[in-house]
């Protein structure tokens, strides 16, 4: 089943248990021997390409890859847009929150309206997850 529908207005319809079968799927590629937490992630983009990303550890602990970060990087490769819908999951499939750094990471390419779905609070918006956000917006006129 494909993660999206295109409605009529062109952006793509976010099919959430698809997504989020490919999140689960970029999971299983995850390479995670310190931390033996496998995180995926799927985001659908506005011109309905899906993309992903596992997360990638390393034995000096900090430099440790979130799977967001593979999935931005994907984002990139394969042609950039902007992110419409993410899915991330943990070890067993289920939604798992992306983390503080992730969020902002999310906002640069998704902005305020970027769906995603969370632990707690169902699908929501960005914004519900990252309120009052610093972006890129913030930088427009602040060099001298
Ligand atoms: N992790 C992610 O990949 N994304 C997140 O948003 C949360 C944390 C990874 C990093 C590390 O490999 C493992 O989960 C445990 O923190």
């Amino acid at each position: 089943m494909p993660p999206s529908e295109t409605s009529t207005t062109g952006t793509p319809t976010p099919d959430w248990p698809a997504l989020r079968a490919v999140a689960t799927e970029a999971m299983r590629r995850a390479y995670a021997p310190y931390s033996r937490f496998p995180v995926g992630v799927a985001g659908l983009v506005d011109d309905g390409r899906v993309v992903s990303g596992c997360n990638v550890e390393n034995a000096s602990y900090g430099l440790t890859l979130c799977a967001e970060c593979g999935m931005v990087s994907d984002l990139a490769r394969t042609g950039g847009g902007r992110l419409v819908a993410v899915a991330c999951v943990g070890g067993d499939g289920r939604p798992l929150m992306p983390c503080g750094r992730c969020r902002q990471l999310l906002w640069e390419h998704g902005g305020a309206d970027m769906m995603i779905e969370t632990v707690s609070l169902g699908i929501v918006p960005l914004r519900d997850v990252l309120p009052d956000a610093f972006g890129p917006e913030n930088l427009a006129g602040a060099r001298a």
